[in-house]
């Protein structure tokens, strides 16, 4: 069974993988014909089965139609309906007596530390679909499409929205499950000293680094909404990590020895991106250093997930993705340097960066 779902076909339509096994889709025609059927139906199911947990209900186990309708509260036709389109694509597998998880929809599984649970929800979410819908009339705007539609900015909204700040922020600690292994593997954070994560989210991902190193410590920083839910859920979190509310654009507290910008960058425009790396700069001693992890931009007509993350970017927010020489520039002017770039084993790039 393959782990792919879907392969970012390449510019010339012939060479590159199928969106999904469909046999159909042997002709560049019929290729597009099944991308445009497809793909966001696709997502949608898997924001329903999110939704609905059916992974969770699944569990270890076969499940039948009628226990998984039972406990979702589904009619047991409609319900095999989505089950049948989702296992053609590798997400769940049928069998005579009933459901069984894959490795893609256990990924839906909400208890485990790399779940993409929340990630699935917000991908399907009402914000998303809103502002994704509006992409074209993004094109001739100035800013964010998601400003004009909700009155005001993203951030600003997901302070006054807690609901649907609590699903962002769960998408952010899906993403961050998986970086936390990409980044141990790609960094040894054992000389790091003390580490402060600025614009953290919920904290999943200092955490995670804090749980592999036991000599360390850390703090995240984030908006003080944000904060409060850390506290909420402080439980969950490595006992030496500590966190403190601010705004990045006034201020990034000094002391720390490792400074983390990981997924922040992307979210705003240049001048933005300038003003946060100068803070960062201020706080930081001559002998600290910043580790960024982004994802860097490939040459012209490779596949590239963050060619379209970057459009997400477009949407929602002042942000771009960035090539490493646009990173490097921006650096520059905040008097810092790329001192190492080490891909890491999944999609981000990590940037040990130092003052120059
Ligand atoms: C895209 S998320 C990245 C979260 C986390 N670093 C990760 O990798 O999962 C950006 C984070 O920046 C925070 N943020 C936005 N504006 C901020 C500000 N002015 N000051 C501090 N944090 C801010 C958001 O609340 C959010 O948690």
């Amino acid at each position: 069974m393959s782990d792919t779902l879907v392969n970012f076909p390449a510019a010339n339509g012939l060479s590159a993988g199928q969106p999904f096994s469909d046999p159909m889709a042997s002709t560049p025609r019929n290729q597009l014909l099944a991308l445009l059927g497809m793909q966001s139906l696709l997502v949608h199911s898997v924001t329903a089965a999110a939704r609905l947990k059916l992974a969770d209900m699944i569990g270890e186990q076969t499940l039948s139609l009628t226990s998984l309708a039972q406990q979702s509260q589904c009619q047991p036709e409609s319900l095999r309906r989505l089950l049948r389109a989702l296992a053609s694509c590798g997400i769940f597998f049928e069998t005579e007596a009933g459901y069984r998880n894959t490795p893609l929809s256990a990924m839906l599984v909400t208890d485990r530390p790399d779940s993409l649970h929340g990630w699935a929800c917000f991908m399907g979410s009402e914000q998303v679909n809103r502002c994704f819908e509006q992409l074209d009339v993004a094109l001739a705007e100035d800013g964010p499409v998601f400003d004009k539609l909700y009155g005001q900015s993203f951030f600003d909204y997901l302070g006054q929205q807690p609901e649907a700040r609590g699903v962002f922020a769960s998408a952010m600690t899906s993403y961050s499950a998986s970086g936390i292994e990409d980044a141990l593997a790609a960094f040894d954070f054992n000389q790091a000293g003390k580490l402060f994560d600025i614009g953290s989210g919920l904290g999943k991902f200092l955490s995670g680094i804090l749980d592999a190193n036991p000599q360390l410590e850390g703090t995240i920083f984030d908006l003080p909404e944000v904060i409060a839910e850390v506290e909420k859920q402080a439980d969950r979190l490595n006992p030496r990590l500590a966190w403190q509310g601010g705004n990045f654009f006034s201020h990034i507290p000094a002391g720390a020895d490792t400074y983390i910008l990981r997924h922040v960058l992307h979210d705003w425009s240049d001048e933005q991106a300038l003003l946060i790396l100068r803070q960062c700069r201020k706080a930081m001693h001559a002998d600290g250093q910043l580790l960024i992890f982004e994802h860097l931009l490939t040459g012209r007509n490779q596949p590239d997930y963050a060619k379209f993350l970057d459009l997400v970017m477009l949407t929602f927010l002042t942000g771009r993705e960035r090539s490493e020489a646009e990173y490097q520039c921006l650096l520059e002017q905040a008097d810092l340097r790329i001192d190492r770039l080490i891909k890491t084993p999944g999609f981000h790039t990590l940037l040990v960066v130092k003052p120059r």
